[in-house]
């Protein structure tokens, strides 16, 4: 998170690709906010793709708990 928002070198990357008919989902570090408006600025960098609620991934994540975000997201 860089000033509650991604970097714009993410919505670049996203640029530079087609993600029209994909799904996205962000993930992120930060130094303590949360995910701020990073999805309404990322949103206009991939037309057409799904933008799904993202999540920081902070600190020491168990496997356990990955593998139920990945599962509760039901993809
Ligand atoms: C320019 C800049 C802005 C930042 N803004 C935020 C912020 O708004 N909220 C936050 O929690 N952390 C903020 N941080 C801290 C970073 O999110 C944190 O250090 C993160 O782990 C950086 O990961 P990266 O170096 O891989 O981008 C900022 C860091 C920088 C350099």
């Amino acid at each position: 998170m860089w000033w509650y928002v991604a970097p714009t070198i993410i919505n670049t990357f996203l640029e530079s690709y087609d993600f029209s008919g994909k799904t996205i989902i962000p993930f992120a570090t930060s130094g303590g906010s949360g995910m701020g408006k990073t999805n309404a600025k990322l949103k206009p960098s991939c037309p057409g793709a799904t933008l799904l609620q993202g999540r920081l991934l902070n600190g020491n994540l168990s496997e356990e708990s990955l593998k139920k975000w990945v599962k509760d997201l039901n993809l």
